[in-house]
């Protein structure tokens, strides 16, 4: 058999959105809100596929590839904290359609080969903490970045020495909507 990789299709933080992301956070919340993740991985996860193996890699890439989907931008203009899961993250209050129909339409390929979907909502999420089990104060007045999406990519998620990393594998463009 051969080796499988953990695998997901995520919208990676330009630069300067990852800076103000982590200025903010640590502005924000205590050191002992939870395990904070590290800048270099901040993204928000479009389709989580798990484990995956070659050939199953290879078609979705395939099928990545042929999306005809558009760029789009969306604010980051909401916060949360979702105890259960130990999760604190940033998010959107108004998703924007070209990004549900991008998650869709990878969730609905992932699934078609053989890749667990879980069943609640796509809730479009950056993870800023895991490990955050208790009450978490979350301000108010939350920031409004914007994120503009103009590629999604096919991420690895490697856990090696204690520390999970993830390597970009594969990236496709989403170019601009015609005006
Ligand atoms: P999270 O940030 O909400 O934990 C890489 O692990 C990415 O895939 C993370 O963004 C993580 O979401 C998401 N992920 C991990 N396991 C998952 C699962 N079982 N179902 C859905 N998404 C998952």
């Amino acid at each position: 058999m051969s080796a499988q990789r953990r695998l997901f299709f995520a919208l990676s933080l330009p630069p300067e959105l990852q800076k103000q992301v982590i200025q903010w956070r640590a502005d924000t919340f205590p050191a002992d809100t939870g395990r904070p993740i590290a800048a270099a991985n901040l993204h928000l996860t479009l389709a989580f596929l798990g484990e995956v193996s070659a050939p199953k890699e290879a078609a979705l890439r395939s099928v990545a590839g042929r999306i005809e989907a558009k760029g789009f931008s969306m604010q980051i203009d909401d916060a949360g904290h979702w105890p259960g899961a130990g999760v604190v993250w940033l998010g959107t209050r108004r998703a924007p359609r070209a990004l549900l129909q991008l998650a869709d339409v990878l969730r609905s390929h992932a699934a078609r080969n053989g890749c667990y979907q879980n069943t609640l909502p796509f809730h479009p999420h950056i993870s800023l903490f895991r490990a955050a089990t208790r009450p978490v104060a979350i301000p108010p007045a939350t920031p409004d970045w914007t994120l503009h999406a103009k590629e999604f990519g096919l991420y690895q998620s490697i856990y090696e020495r204690g520390r999970t990393r993830y390597s970009l594998l594969q990236s496709w463009a989403l170019p601009a909507p015609l005006a």
